[in-house]
């Protein structure tokens, strides 16, 4: 009625703990983040500073809505970024109709190159694949008993982002572009929880940082905007002739 599409959602469980199984109410939880975040009524979204106002997607018109929790038990305590935790045959759980639902994979730990990640997603090229969908640790989804300065569920708004086509706000290069106009361009990710304003320089042009992006690297409660244009990038994925139009209900 409010011209929102709403994502159907299964939320795959691989625990080796009990901690790892994680709850149905932080799932609630998460989903409810999500549909905050995305709905731009996140609480802290009166921080945004004025000088992006303009730029402020508000609601970014995608919600989200669980239809299914599957949970599995597994020996395996770490998981790579190799999709195996998407895999029955390699221990992990097949995704559902991954051209219909979003999956979400939560395994108990995640390493890249030898690093702890905290998630990584599939953009919308993979629509449909069995890899299709977003993988989250376990310490870092949902809020009640995650792991702080990751414990308010934005993990999870910053990879469905990536699954809904957006790219890092630095575009994974020195000055890169993320193909958003409104997101000013900035050298690199930012960690932590930046003072704002910050200033930086790319070909002899200084701009303020939009640091408080979700698509930036910054802690959880240092993030709390999408811009207009990428609201634009998500509803064209979702739309009828897009990548992504298989969620539609
Ligand atoms: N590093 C991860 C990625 O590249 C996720 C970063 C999420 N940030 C956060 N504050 N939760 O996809
Ligand atoms: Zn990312
Ligand atoms: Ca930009």
């Amino acid at each position: 009625p409010d011209g929102s599409i709403e994502i159907p959602v299964v939320v795959n469980v691989l625990y080796k703990t009990a901690a790892e199984n994680v709850s149905d109410a932080r799932i609630a939880e998460q989903i409810s983040v999500l549909n905050a975040d995305f709905g731009g009524t996140n609480t802290d979204i009166n921080k945004i500073p004025s000088e992006f106002l303009p730029a402020g997607a508000g609601n970014t018109q995608v919600k989200f809505r669980l239809v299914n929790t599957v949970r599995k038990s597994t020996s395996k305590s770490s998981w790579a970024t190799n999709d195996d935790m998407k895999k029955a045959s390699k221990g992990g759980i097949d995704a559902t109709t991954p051209a219909n639902y979003l999956n979400i994979w939560i395994v108990g730990k995640m390493t890249s190159q030898g690093r702890t990640i905290l998630g990584y997603a599939t953009f919308p090229e993979s629509a449909g694949l069995w890899n299709d969908g977003v993988a989250i640790a376990a310490p870092y989804f949902g809020k009640t008993g995650a792991s702080a300065p990751f414990n308010l569920g934005r993990t999870a708004t910053h990879e469905v982002g990536h699954y809904l086509n957006l790219r890092h706000i630095w575009g994974d290069a020195n000055c890169g572009n993320d193909q958003v106009s409104d997101t000013p361009t900035q050298t690199t990710a930012n960690y932590g929880k930046p003072s704002y304003p910050l200033y930086n320089t790319c070909s002899g042009v200084q701009r303020s940082v939009m640091f408080m992006n979700y698509m930036d690297y910054v802690d959880d409660a240092a993030m709390f905007m999408f811009s207009a244009g990428q609201k634009t990038r998500v509803q064209s994925v979702l739309a009828s002739n897009g990548a992504r139009s298989g969620l539609r209900l």
